[in-house]
Formats: C-alpha cells, sequence, structure tokens
C-alpha cells in the first residue's frame, strides 16, 4: 500500500492514544487505536463467558467481533462499549488475551483495514514490529512507571472511577511484563524507531516533535 502509515508504541499510560489520535487530526489522517481492538475481544469474550484461559475460545470470539467504529465511540453489537473497555480491569484481560497468536491472528486484517488515504496514524504494542512494518515513521514512545502510574490515576479520577495509585502502578507494570516477554509480538522498539520519553514533555510538544520528524521524512 502506498498510503503513508505513522506507528506509535510504547508501555501501558504512556499517553500513546493521546498523542496519536492528535498526530492524526494535525495531518487529516485515520487513527487506530489497536489496544481498543484486544480490549473489545477480552469485553467480547467474558461476555461469551468464555474461558480466558482457552486461546481457541478467546480467538473464536475475536474473528467474529461485531464491532462498529463511529469515532470516537466504538459499539460492540449495538452496545456502546466506549468507557466500558476503559476500566482496568478489561485493560488485564486483554493483556491476557493478546498474548495468545491465535488472537493476534484473528485481528491482524482489521488492522490492516484501517490503512486508508490520506493516511494512518496507528498506536500500540507491535504497530511499528509487525502489523505495519513499512511504516514511513515509528515512534517508541516512553515514560518511568511512576510517572505513567500518575497520569493514569488522574485520568481515571477525571472520569470518576475511583483508583488507588499504588494498584494503578503494579498493574501496570506487570501488564507491561507479560507485553515485553510474551514469544509473538512483544513490547520493543522496531529496528528504526525513534525513540521520544515524554515525561518532562507537554502534550503538545511530543505532538510537534512527532511531526518535525514526519516533515523531515517527505
Ligand atoms: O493500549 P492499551 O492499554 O489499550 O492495550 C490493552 C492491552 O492490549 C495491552 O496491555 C496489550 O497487552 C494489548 N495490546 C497488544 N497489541 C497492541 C495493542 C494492545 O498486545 N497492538
Amino acid at each position: 500500500s502506498d498510503v503513508p502509515v505513522i506507528t506509535i508504541d510504547g508501555p501501558t499510560a504512556s499517553g500513546k492514544g493521546t498523542l496519536a489520535s492528535r498526530v492524526a487530526a494535525a495531518l487529516g489522517y485515520h487513527y487506530l487505536d489497536s489496544g481498543a481492538l484486544y480490549r473489545s475481544a477480552a469485553l467480547a469474550a467474558l461476555h461469551a463467558h468464555a474461558d480466558l484461559a482457552d486461546e481457541d475460545a478467546v480467538a473464536a470470539v475475536a474473528a467474529q467481533l461485531p464491532l462498529r467504529f463511529d469515532p470516537p465511540r466504538i459499539l460492540l453489537a449495538g452496545e456502546d462499549i466506549t468507557e466500558r473497555i476503559r476500566h482496568e480491569e478489561i485493560g488485564l484481560a486483554a493483556s491476557r488475551i493478546s498474548a495468545y497468536p491465535a488472537v493476534r491472528r484473528a485481528l491482524h486484517a482489521l488492522q490492516l483495514s484501517f490503512r486508508r488515504a490520506p493516511g494512518l496514524v496507528a498506536d500500540g504494542r507491535d504497530m511499528g514490529t509487525v502489523v505495519f512494518p513499512d511504516a514511513a515513521l515509528k515512534v517508541f514512545l516512553t515514560a518511568p512507571a511512576a510517572t505513567r502510574a500518575e497520569r493514569r490515576h488522574k485520568q481515571l479520577i477525571s472520569q470518576g472511577f475511583s483508583a488507588n495509585i499504588d494498584h494503578l502502578r503494579q498493574d501496570l507494570e506487570s501488564r507491561d511484563e507479560r507485553d515485553r516477554n510474551r514469544a509473538t509480538a512483544p513490547l520493543k522498539p522496531a529496528e528504526d524507531a525513534r525513540s521520544l520519553d515524554n515525561s518532562a514533555l507537554s502534550i503538545e510538544a511530543s505532538v510537534q516533535q512527532v511531526l518535525a520528524w514526519w516533515q523531515a521524512r517527505r
């Protein structure tokens, strides 16, 4: 495909979603939140009472996801699950099922279908390494776990959820550890990725950095 792709990968709560959607808006590109697909698959598996330890059962659910995208809303069988999939328990379930190769295969074509003119910004764990290896710009976003836990805490509180910062940090560290150490599509920078530690950067400065890299490429 000659439709350009920018990938933004990184650990939990590194700010990928905010950065990727702002860059997409600035360029007038489509946006793929691949984590939302894994989260939706996890929720669908829970709804179907599938055993999360059963790779084939979960992959069967992931292959038949009745998802509809109406940005920024996501609907599962007509039900708006946009907020529901943000819960920590769904993030943890997503992290468990995303380690299954059969689940990753089931979601592969759906992710590729987001690549439409004039361009795509995709965020996740393996966007630059597996799903869009030919991306024109690959960014690997990082920030220390303590910073990420603080951000996630603020975000949850502002959305009216209650949250304990120490639990959040433990959850995100165990999720990252599983994402990094799995055999299939582990979380790691692509060889040709540029690293961006955004812990001391405003969102706007991070957006400007990515746009500057993007302009320098063309
Ligand atoms: O990015 P987000 O936290 O929404 O992703 C939820 C989980 O889905 C991650 O912890 C990770 O295990 C999984 N995921 C993945 N590959 C992606 C995106 C998300 O394995 N491209």
